[in-house]
This record gives structure tokens, sequence and C-alpha cells, in this order.
């Protein structure tokens, strides 16, 4: 692997070989998503917790100070929306030059094992991957699942996250499920978990980052459980204890209380 492809994922990914990634960037086809409504406000307190910003390049441009010195994992894929007809129909939205104008550490973009468009996605995610190894900038590939949550178990994951890892995306993005310890060791590069619609309460999405990091996921990129929490540093700060210091389960909830009890 050459220097700036080592160097970009090593910026992801800390010293410990894992990473908190916060994605911000679900308005590209939920819109002004709750919480998201004034990005800026939602985001700002945030940045010092994230080891990596997963956005748009609108919501780059337009809320994110170039001052911060984060790692950018930009979305380069999209194209239809929560009210369209088909969520899997994406296409490359971003042309590989203006990624390069942004300074990225890597681009992300979604495939869809399994529907109409797989064919579509998965060529997307060979041609990015080809464009990001010419000028050393990883490819980040979700294993996206629309509005099919249910397809989220480990036969189907496992599936998509190998298929992704073989057309040589260098990270993958996936969501936690039963048995997630076999899709961690069918893929071949590293996984960080999505956190998915937000769960029931806070618990139980601190629950679901501890269990994928002690199955072998490298962190997590996760946004709605963190950003649409009452609590949201706390929320991140928390999950910084389980990715970062290994920390129990029974310490890591008992972190998030006392901080949102400050807050
Ligand atoms: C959808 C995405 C999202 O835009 C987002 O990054 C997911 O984050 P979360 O599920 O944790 O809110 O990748 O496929």
């Amino acid at each position: 692997m050459d220097w700036g492809m080592k160097n970009r994922i090593q910026r992801i990914f800390k010293e410990d070989g894992k990473t908190v990634m916060l994605a911000v960037d679900h308005g590209y086809f939920l819109g002004p998503v709750s919480r998201l409504e004034e990005p800026r406000k939602t985001i700002e307190p945030l940045i010092p917790y994230a080891d990596s910003l997963m956005v748009t390049r609108g919501m780059l441009r337009n809320c994110i100070d170039a001052k911060y010195n984060i790692p950018i994992v930009l979305r380069v894929s999209g194209g239809n929306s929560i009210v369209g007809k088909d969520l899997s129909n994406e296409s490359i939205t971003v042309a590989f030059e203006d990624a390069i104008r942004l300074n990225v550490a890597a681009v992300a973009l979604s495939i869809y094992v399994g529907t109409d468009y797989e064919n579509q996605t998965l060529t997307n995610l060979a041609k990015l991957i080809d464009e990001g190894q010419k000028y050393g900038i990883p490819v980040l590939a979700v294993t996206a699942v629309g509005k099919e949550l249910e397809k989220r178990d480990a036969k189907y994951l496992s599936l998509s996250c190998r298929i992704a890892a073989e057309l040589g995306a260098q990270i993958i993005k996936t969501y936690y499920c039963e048995d997630f310890e076999k899709v961690v060791k069918s893929c071949l590069v590293p996984i960080v978990i999505a956190g998915g619609p937000k769960l029931k309460n806070e618990f139980d999405a601190l629950k679901m980052a501890y269990e994928a990091v002690a199955q072998g996921a490298k962190g997590v990129d996760m946004g709605r459980n963190i950003w649409q929490s009452q609590w949201p540093v706390a929320m991140i700060s928390a999950i910084r204890s389980i990715v970062h210091e290994k920390a129990s389960l029974e310490k890591v909830y008992s972190l998030f209380k006392s901080l949102k009890d400050k807050a």
C-alpha cells in the first residue's frame, strides 16, 4: 500500500487501530432529518470527540469550518430519496476531482446487494476503488439495506461485506447483527458499524456498539443514535470509551449516566 493511502487510513483509525466515526451524511436521502435541521448546532459540539466525520460535500462546504483538523469521509453516492421509488438506485454523485479538492481522507458509497440495482451499485464501487487507487484515497463501502431493515442478518451482511472487500474496498460499514463475529471473520478488511435508526434508549445503543467491538468491529460510524439522543456529548464520550478504552458495558453506562446528569 502506498504512503498516501496508508496515511489516510491511519488518520481515520487511531494508534490502537480503532475509530469513532461520526456519521452526519443522512441528508443526502433523508433531507432535514430530526436534529440535523441546523447541522452546525448539532455537529460542532461533537467534533472534539470524533476521529472522523462522514458527510456530504454540501454539508462540508456549508456547515463545517475548514479550521477543523478532522479527517473527512465524503459520501459520494446518492441520487434518490426516502419518498422516491427505490433507495437502491444510487449513482456516484461527486467527481473524484472534487473529493480531492476537499482534501478527503476517504470516500464512501453504498452498495445494495440482492436488489435490482446490485450490479449498478457494485460497479459504482469498483469504479470508485479504481479512482481511489490512482490517488491514494481509500473507499468505505456501506452495505446498505434501504428500508428493508429486516435484511440485517449475518448471512446477508457476510455476503455484502465480503463482496465489497473482494472488489477492493478498504473499509466497510455494516450493521450489527446476531452472530456478528461471522461477518467480521469472513470480511477481509476492517469493519465499522452503523447505528441504524434511533433505538429505544441509550443503553441499547451502547450495548450494540459494545457487542460489535467485542466481536471484532474496528469501531463505529454512527449517527442517529448519537446526535438524536438528548445527550449527544455523553453518548459519543461513552462510545469512545467502548472503542478506545475497552471499558466494560457497566462502566460505559455509568460514564454515560454521570455525563448526562452533568449536562
Ligand atoms: C445509510 C448511511 C447513513 O447515511 C448513515 O451514515 C448511517 O448512520 P446511522 O445509521 O448510524 O444513523 O450510511 O446507509
